[in-house]
């Protein structure tokens, strides 16, 4: 069989065509609605390792939706390498803003993406970057030269905390056993700067619900006389984030890792932009804490962000009313060494002493998940690294990356293994956003580069 570059040229129709009927299924697994489309996106991929020769395939039920396994055992001597990845995707709205069907894929070309790219909710985060995994091991499969064992487990609650992942990942240590872990859920610096993620904030994610009167009341009968819910929500909110926009929770910061001056050094490395970034974003100005960069804004420093805001009339016209209640959903992105299980009850304590007595204050802790950091002189870091320097012809950058994927630092934990972040998304993807897109270039690139890191890796690990 031809070798993996003429062998992309010839099947990159069928490649997209595969990729495209899952893209079709609109997996979105944060509403219930969409729950036989969760399944049967999990049935596809099921359907594509059987196709593709894994073996002992198959839709591994949880309390949850089911996790999707598969793997080929060449020589129990041989290293093991387990890939993970997600086939549920973030909620497609708001609809009217995106240009095409956000469940019928179409190519189009862009500025950044002159040979196409595949406009469809997922085809980056993470169907896209997940696919290339079964299509550059396809490959290998049929050109019998895969050189080390593999092991698949896809899952499909990325996107909403992955609630069922620690419970089955409890039960199956023995069966998920394995040397590296291998996923591409992030991005790089551009097309032509390859990059590996060595850094992932954590996450606390809190929902606050404020509770004035016990009944909405008219704002003219009642008026200026009782709290406001929406208004000290408001209130409180401000007095989160000081003057530097520091976060003002006590004891917020206390395990913050501060980074060396190299390491700031290194970062600031990094190619980007600033006027490029507010361009792309319609700004006039960047917004954030005192005494860091862009860069180091979204990477390296924790934050506080309200993702939603409700309560009171939003109907058309006015009615005049103060509200019984008001709510807020706020997340923080945490950094190395917060500790999301610490971080929730520093927030609630907080923020329950803003509240005056005129209201009634709860919190309900959502979802968290810890930071992580990975070195970059680990056998699976430098196959990595080799293998996007044949594909790109340049060496990738380690990069801090500012998302989370809350699984990675708990496979650390359970499996004792390290996680290689491999991504080849690009920020400019809109993953969760309208009209989320891949690259074409990146989805091949991605097949090219997946097949060279098993060659590596076995190299790595005979050294
Ligand atoms: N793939 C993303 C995370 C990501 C994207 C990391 C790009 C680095 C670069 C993942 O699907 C995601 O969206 N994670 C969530 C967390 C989850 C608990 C909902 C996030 O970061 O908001
Ligand atoms: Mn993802
Ligand atoms: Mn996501």
């Amino acid at each position: 069989m031809e070798d993996i570059n003429s062998y992309l040229i010839q099947n990159k129709q069928r490649l997209l065509d595969e990729l495209f009927d899952l893209l079709r299924i609109p997996s979105v697994s944060a509403d219930p609605a969409y729950a036989t489309d969760v399944e049967s996106a999990a049935e596809f991929i099921r359907d594509k390792m059987t196709q593709m020769g894994l073996d002992n395939v198959s839709i591994e039920e949880t309390p949850g939706y089911p996790i999707v396994y598969g793997e080929k055992i060449i020589d129990p001597a041989l290293p093991t390498v387990l890939v993970y990845g997600h086939y549920d995707v973030q909620p497609a709205d708001p609809l009217e803003l995106w240009e095409s069907d956000p469940f019928e894929p179409v190519i189009k070309k862009t500025p950044i993406h002159p040979d196409g790219a595949i406009f469809a909710r997922g085809a980056s985060d993470d169907k896209g970057q997940m696919f290339m995994h079964l299509k550059a091991v396809e490959y290998l499969l049929n050109k019998k030269a895969l050189p080390v064992n593999v092991k698949f487990m896809i899952e499909g609650e990325e996107e909403v905390g992955s609630p069922s992942l620690a419970w089955y990942v409890a039960r199956n240590h023995d069966k998920l056993k394995n040397d590296v872990i291998i996923i591409s859920d992030t991005g790089m610096v551009a097309n032509d700067v390859p990059a590996i993620t060595t850094g992932l904030r954590g996450l606390a994610y809190v929902e606050v619900e404020v509770t004035g009167p016990n009944r909405d009341l008219h704002s003219g009968l009642y008026g200026g006389a009782v709290a406001n819910p929406i208004n000290i929500l408001a209130k409180m909110i401000a007095q989160l984030t000081d003057e530097q926009n520091r976060i003002t929770i006590p004891g917020f910061y206390d395990k913050v890792r501060e980074l060396s001056p190299e390491e700031r050094a290194a970062i600031a490395k990094t190619p980007f932009d600033l006027e490029e970034f507010k361009k792309d974003l319609g700004i006039e100005d960047v917004y954030g804490e005192a005494g860091y960069t862009t860069l180091e804004r979204q990477s390296i420093r924790p934050t506080l962000d309200v993702n939603g805001i409700w309560g009171g009339y939003t109907g058309e016209g006015a009615k005049t009313i103060i509200p019984s209640k008001a709510f807020a959903k706020i997340s923080m992105r945490l950094v190395p060494d917060q500790d999301p299980d610490e971080i929730p009850q520093l927030f609630t304590d907080y923020f329950k002493k803003l509240a005056p007595k005129g209201v009634k204050v709860k919190v309900k802790n959502l979802h968290g998940g810890h930071p992580y950091v990975t070195p970059t002189d680990s056998p699976g870091y430098k196959a990595a690294a080799k293998a996007m320097k044949r594909a790109f012809g340049k060496e990738p950058l380690p990069i801090y990356s500012g998302g989370s994927i809350p699984i990675v630092p708990l496979f650390e934990k359970e499996l004792g293994s390290k996680s290689i972040l491999m991504g080849f998304g690009l920020n400019s993807d809109a993953i969760h956003s309208p009209n989320e897109h891949f690259g074409v270039f990146n989805y091949l690139k991605g097949i090219e580069t997946i097949t060279y890191f098993y060659n590596f890796y076995n190299q790595q690990k005979n050294k």
